[in-house]
């Protein structure tokens, strides 16, 4: 033992990476990015802030265990820490890796309203197209089948916003407490409710409060207040302004989530407000 040693060297010593003990693992264009940043606020959490898509992607996956945990951000040992990577929640594969990484994992699944959440999703893809310069089909023609006239479930967008198809394969290795569902668009016009719900589950105790979350009328959304010199908004690119949707199309796709949303509340015992 060196007497020099100062407190915070002992502490810097007891930097550890550690694998997450809760992932959250869609869904696209739910909020992931805001939820991740938010839950960040608490002073237990310490977020991996790339998505490292360790499960979903083969390559990475092959590269084993070790080198997903050397992807983690440093932290203490009482800290947890959360990774998100959307794309887990759709990949066939990603239920069974995670199981056997840690069979008691919490896992946090964030929704939107299904058609708001396909639209946005649209959106992205759309900017993609046009950043390089490619023109793209408007989203009534993905979305509907143009011989039947009905929604187009090879539609990606589409599937993925089918919420409870994609739960039931993880409910083949995880119980349904292992599951948080975050109501997504409260966490847009409401974070703090929402996130001490994750706080609860999380078993952490409440320390997310109103100071670190404030209304920013020019971006239209809440921004993150951490401590008196540093708060920050979440990049430009979460919050595009969606493309007008034929209403006979948003009200095809309405009817068609419907009772799939059904489904996906009696599992969850999470009712949302949807049409
Ligand atoms: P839109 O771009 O459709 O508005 P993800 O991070 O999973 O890609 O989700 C992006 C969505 O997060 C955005 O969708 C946006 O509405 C939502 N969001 C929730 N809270 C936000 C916040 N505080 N700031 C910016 N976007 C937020």
């Amino acid at each position: 033992y060196n007497g020099n040693t100062s407190q915070e060297q002992i502490q810097l010593h007891s930097l550890v990476q550690q694998l997450p003990k809760a992932i959250i693992i869609g869904v696209r264009k739910g909020g992931t990015r805001a939820l991740l940043e938010m839950l960040n606020l608490h002073p237990a959490v310490v977020k991996a802030s790339q998505e490292i898509h360790f499960f979903d992607n083969d390559e990475n996956y092959g590269k084993g265990m070790e080198w997903y945990r050397r992807k983690m951000p440093f932290s203490y040992p009482h800290q947890i820490t959360i990774e998100k990577s959307p794309a887990y929640f759709i990949t066939e594969e990603v239920p069974e890796r995670i199981y056997k990484m840690n069979s008691s994992v919490k896992l946090l699944i964030i929704v939107r309203e299904p058609t708001t959440r396909a639209i946005s999703d649209y959106t992205q893809v759309l900017e993609g197209k046009e950043r390089k310069n490619k023109t793209y089909y408007k989203f009534e023609k993905l979305a509907m089948d143009a011989k039947s006239c009905e929604v187009n479930t090879k539609y990606k967008a589409v599937r993925t916003s089918i919420y409870t198809k994609h739960l039931e394969r993880w409910l083949k290795y995880f119980p349904v407490e292992q599951f948080h569902i975050v109501d997504g668009d409260r966490l847009i016009t409401e974070p703090l409710p929402e996130l001490q719900l994750v706080e609860s589950f999380l078993n952490l105790p409440a320390r997310i409060s109103p100071y670190n979350l404030y209304f920013n009328a020019t971006r239209g959304f809440f921004c993150l207040r951490f401590n008196i010199v540093f708060n920050k908004c979440l990049a430009g690119s979460k919050g595009r302004t969606h493309p007008e949707v034929n209403p006979a199309v948003v009200a095809k796709l309405h009817k068609f989530f419907h009772p799939f949303n059904q489904k996906f509340f009696q599992i969850t015992g999470r009712t949302f407000n949807w049409p």
